[in-house]
């Protein structure tokens, strides 16, 4: 199936993007969250990430203009969803993206493709609750969604090739590149081995072993990061991905994915990173 419109759920910093990119590559995009606030800080950070792609000369103004034409923000989910695909961006958190989707599954067009950025979860527990489980499908942005070239794709127990094909050839309408995780198991690929890498500098900060701002610059130097573990992590967010050390300790049961004490305490001071002004570094 090609798809011509999307309505993404959810518009944190993943949302936003994944509807900005949608809405760059023609796609007709509506982005839904309850919270009004959420709504209109996603409208000034896709218009802010438009402009500074335009003075970069990634796109031309023409095609920021034809962007922002083709997205639309509500607070109210429609009766009935008839766009071809719907992207969940919504927190990390399986009883809740369970509800949505058995929610999504009631009043989606029953052709309409499902697919969740769950950055961790099972996809095929979430397709465990929606009717056809075969259209539900993981699809994994990187962060920040324009500037990054992956999509991780997902395939749940029960997803369908054409499910899968039109995800794939989606990814290639939007300049990314699909990679497929064959199996379904927590974190995927790209998580399963960062996390644990951001995981691991905290141990090495709470050690003593070197600065955050060391750390950060002999990964930087040393591997060719474009910014070390911690920066990133605070980029990402601390509270997500200590939420996904937790995933992995728990589902895959071994002690090397104990999350570390020092980015539990950050997370328990309310210290997320960039977004909230304090992680491991001050913004
Ligand atoms: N839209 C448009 N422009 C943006 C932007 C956005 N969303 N975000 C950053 N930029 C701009 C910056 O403002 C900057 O502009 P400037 O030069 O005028 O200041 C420009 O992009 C380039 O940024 P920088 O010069 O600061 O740095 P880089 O050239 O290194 O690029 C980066 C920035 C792409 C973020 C790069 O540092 C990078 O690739 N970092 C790693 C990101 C990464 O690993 N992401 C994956 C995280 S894991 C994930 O998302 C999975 C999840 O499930 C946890």
């Amino acid at each position: 199936m090609k798809i011509e419109n999307a309505l993404v759920v959810g518009s944190g910093q993943m949302g936003g993007g994944i509807a900005q990119v949608l809405s760059t590559f023609g796609i007709q995009a509506t982005v839904y969250d309850k919270d009004k606030a959420a709504l209109d800080k996603a409208k000034v950070v896709i218009a802010g990430s438009l402009d500074k792609l335009v003075e970069k000369g990634k796109i031309t103004d023409q095609n920021k203009k034809d962007a922002l034409g083709l997205l639309s923000f509500t607070d109210q989910l429609p009766k009935k969803i008839e766009q071809n695909l719907v992207v969940e961006a919504i927190v990390e958190n399986m009883d809740i993206k369970k509800s949505l989707f058995s929610m999504l599954s009631g009043i989606a067009s029953e052709n309409t493709i499902l697919a969740t950025n769950t950055s961790s979860l099972s996809v095929t527990q979430i397709a465990g609750v929606v009717k056809n489980p075969e259209r539900v499908i993981g699809m994994h942005f990187m962060n920040p969604v324009p500037l990054m070239g992956l999509i991780e794709i997902i395939r749940a127990l029960q997803t369908s090739d054409e499910t899968y094909t039109s995800v794939v050839e989606l990814t290639k309408k939007l300049g990314k590149t699909p990679i497929t995780a064959l199996k379904d198991y927590p974190g995927f690929i790209v998580n399963r081995i960062l996390i644990p890498m951001m995981n691991e500098a905290f141990y090495v900060l709470m050690e003593g072993i070197a600065s955050a701002e060391d750390i950060d610059e002999a990964m930087r130097l040393g591997t060719n990061q474009p910014m070390g573990p911690l920066k990133l992590a605070d980029y990402v967010g601390l509270d997500t991905c200590l939420f996904i050390c937790v995933c992995f300790h728990r589902e895959l049961g071994e002690d090397k994915y104990r999350p570390c004490p020092l980015l539990r305490k950050y997370v328990e001071a309310g210290w997320y990173g960039k977004k909230s002004g304090r992680g491991v570094y001050l913004y």
